[in-house]
Formats: C-alpha cells, structure tokens, sequence
C-alpha cells in the first residue's frame, strides 16, 4: 500500500511531483508545462474532478437547442431538454463509441448515432435502435446504455460540469470567486449574454499558459503587447499595469482588477453606456459597485481552464467610442504541446445596439480569432512550450514566480472585497494559488 501510494506522487523517473511546484519559494519547474506523463496525470486528476466550464445558457435557449463542446479532452454534447433542464452528455455511443453528434450547434429532437443507427433522447435515454426487436433480446435493458452524464451546474448563466459525483457543489466550488464573477456576470438585472458563436482555434502551446497568463499576469502587458504602445493606444508607461489588485480567493482561483493612477481619468464603470448606470447602481453591492467606477480591467482565471477578461482601455477605431468588452475563454487541453482556445463574446442583454455593436468590434479586433492582442499572447505561450519541450530544460529549468512573494494581503478596510488582495497587478500571487490547487490535486490520495 505504501509503495502504491509513493507511486502515485511520483513520476516515472522518480521526481516527486509536489518538487516541481515550490509555491513557497516562488519556484515552478518548466516541465510541468510540457511533460507527456504530467499532462495525462492532469486529465484525470484535474479535468475528471474540477467543475469545468462548457456554455452558457444563451447559446441554448430553446427546448432541443445544442452545442458540442470538451471536458479535458472529452467530447459533450450540451443540451435542453423539452423540459428546459440542461444536460451534458458524452458524446460517445454507447454501443462501440462513435461520436453521436457531429456538428458543433443546432437544434435536435433527439440524437441518432452514424454508425448503426442507436437512437438517444435529448436526457441521454436510449431510444431504440434499428431493428431493435430482431437484433435485441427481449431482456435488452435500454437504460443500461444510456449516454454517460455529467453533473451540471450553473451560475450567473454559465453552465458546468463534473465528471466527479463527490466534488463539492458548483457554488462551493466557486466560492468567493462568485462575488468577483458577479460584477461580469451579474451586474444587471438580466445579466450577460453570448452574441454569436465563440470563435475556436488550435495553438501549438500547453493548456496552461492562458490560464496562468489571464489569473494575474499585469507585467507582460507593457513588453508583449508593446505595439499597442508604440501606436499609442496604450500609455507609453511601463506601470501601465501596476495600478490594480490582485486577488487570489483560494481553490486556484484568481482575479486582478486593474485602475489607473489618479492622474488619468477613466470613464466610470470601465466605459459602460450610461442607460446602464442605474441598473448597474441596483444589481451591485455597494462595495461592488464602488470598485466598478473606477476600473480600467478585470482579468482573472477560475481553476483549471475558464478565464475572464472585462476592458475598456483599447480604442480600435478612430471615433469609435471606448466601451468595454467582455470576453470568457475556456484552454481546452489536446496533448501538452496542443490546446483550443474557445472564446465567447458576452454583453448585457438590457444595452443599447450601438454598444452591443461597438463593444463585439472592439472585442474581434483585440481579443477574438484573429485580435491583435490575442497573437501577441499566442506567440508567446507557443514559444514557451517550444522552449521548454527539451530533454534539458524538462530536467533543468524553473521558472520564477518570486513576484510580490513576501507581500502581504491588504486588511478588509483598504479591500472591500472577499479574498486575499494584494496591492499593485505586478504580482504572482494568484499565479501561486493556481499551482498551489494544482500541486493539491495532482498529489491528492484519492482511489
Ligand atoms: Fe453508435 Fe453503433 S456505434 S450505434
Ligand atoms: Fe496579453
């Protein structure tokens, strides 16, 4: 029993996981973001216990409306039912493991497998199947092959699953992480909603490197996206991301909220059209609503793969005006060198068209498909997994997440907010947080 357990904390070559990832000391090893061995270890001790983002509720809102999406590197379909419950279904038959669904969205009402023809009602039931009476037993137990389920949970329209049937419910999962999700997400009476398809794409680089990147990275800004700068859309500064905080909420969980010095004036609530004030005033707490006013971004990761981004600061067009734009993704892991980036555009249900329009151009031209903003980041995670795929710098190298070590969290009276919060984006705390949840899973004694 010993030995089983002593396995299961080590790799093959005998590396104890928990010495890759020294939070304490600021000290990540470059192997965890490109180890085969370590990324099949994450499918199942991350991606088949943690609440995993898959859709949200806007993209189907119809009785038989779908999409098909990824848990780690399962396929599900998300589905309404006539009902209007929500399931999320693997998307394997259950008679030899052809993909029932095909398509990425549409409206069903039920599901017909290619290959031989199963049939599957919209909860997942077998139907029946061709010749049913001729080919089946009388005993044939139809229930026994419905499709697998996940449990599903959703909050401020946002739908989870888990593959995991003792995982924590979704809003303890989330814990104060909801409160911070609350100012995307809640912050009108009828909430956000996807406009379109999220746009998908495939990038040679670990799943990782966007989750890390959105819970806290304030200091890639002024280096990475330097032709923003250069073109004068950003200030020429490099504490343009300094002016913010840093919040780790424990469970992996992270959020920065980034402002500016009092010096430059920001539009009030990150820009948001003025219709929208009052109900923002009535959909916030007054804590909430006091850090929205004077807030140029929020950017942040819930543990493992779902990140946030809420900016006002990027103008795209002359004359345009400068509303912000609120995007969520989702770093679907393909192999440690290889993952999908599925990225929604969201907006407030209650604004005006030419916001709804202005902000989905602002967000297209920075953060979508092809954004500029989004390639800068994409060239870098991918030449970090170039990088570091190497015998040598798998064996040798670490990284350094020293940043704001011995910095302590500010008192609730400077923070209104829940959470551990630092002072200043400049900072790895959350970064810290995730490898520390990170850390607790992959060394979990668990079955
Ligand atoms: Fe689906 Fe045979 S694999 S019906
Ligand atoms: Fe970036």
């Amino acid at each position: 029993m010993a030995a089983r357990t002593r396995s299961k904390h080590r790799l093959a070559d005998g590396t104890p996981l928990r010495e890759l990832v020294r939070v304490e000391e600021g000290r990540i090893a470059a192997r965890v973001f490109t180890d085969p061995e370590i990324y099949q270890l994450e499918l199942e001790r991350i991606f088949l216990r943690c609440w995993l983002a898959v859709a949200h509720e806007s993209e189907i809102p119809h009785p038989g409306d779908y999409v098909t999406r990824r848990m780690g590197e399962d396929p599900v379909i998300v589905v309404r039912d006539r009902e209007g419950q929500i399931h999320v279904l693997l998307n394997s038959c259950t008679h030899r493991g052809a993909e029932v669904c095909r398509v990425s969205r549409g409206n069903a009402r039920e599901f017909v497998c290619p290959y031989h023809g199963y049939r599957f009602h919209l909860d997942g039931e077998l139907a029946g199947a061709p010749a049913h009476e001729w080919a089946y037993d009388q005993q044939f137990d139809r229930k026994a092959f419905t499709l697998h389920r996940a449990r599903v949970g959703t909050y401020g329209g946002l739908i989870f699953a888990t593959w995991d049937v003792s995982a924590p419910p979704l809003e303890e999962y989330l814990g104060d992480m909801r409160w911070y999700l609350d100012l995307l997400l809640k912050r009108t009476e009828g909430g956000v909603e996807v406009v379109g398809a999220p746009h998908r794409w495939i990038i040679e680089a670990n799943w990782k490197t966007g989750a890390d990147n959105f819970i806290g990275d304030g200091l890639h800004t002024f280096m990475t996206h330097r032709y923003a700068i250069e073109l004068g859309v950003l200030p020429n500064d490099p504490l343009i991301g300094w002016f913010g905080w840093h919040i780790s909420v424990g469970r992996g969980h992270g959020v920065a909220i980034v402002g500016a010095p009092e010096r430059i004036p920001l539009p009030p609530y990150l820009g948001l059209p003025q219709e929208l004030w009052p109900l923002l005033e009535r959909a916030l707490t007054d804590a909430q609503r006091r850090i929205l006013e004077r807030t140029a971004t929020v950017h942040g990761t819930v543990f493992p793969n779902l990140s946030l981004l809420n900016t006002t600061t990027i103008a795209t067009e002359e004359g345009m005006p400068r509303v912000p734009f609120l995007t969520l993704r989702v770093w679907i892991p393909l192999g440690p060198h290889r993952m999908e980036i599925l990225s929604w555009f969201l907006v407030e249900k209650e604004g005006p068209e030419w916001y709804k329009e202005a902000s989905r151009k602002n967000y297209e031209r920075t953060f979508g498909l092809t954004g500029t903003f989004e390639e800068d980041d994409a060239d870098i995670w991918v030449s970090l997994t170039r990088a570091n795929r190497g015998a040598f710098a798998r064996k040798y190298h670490v990284f350094n997440y020293e940043m704001g070590l011995h910095r302590q969290p500010r008192p609730r009276t400077e923070w209104p907010g829940p959470g551990e919060a630092y002072w200043g984006d400049y900072c790895e705390a959350n970064q810290r947080t995730f490898w520390a949840q990170w850390r607790r899973l992959m060394t979990e004694d668990r079955g």
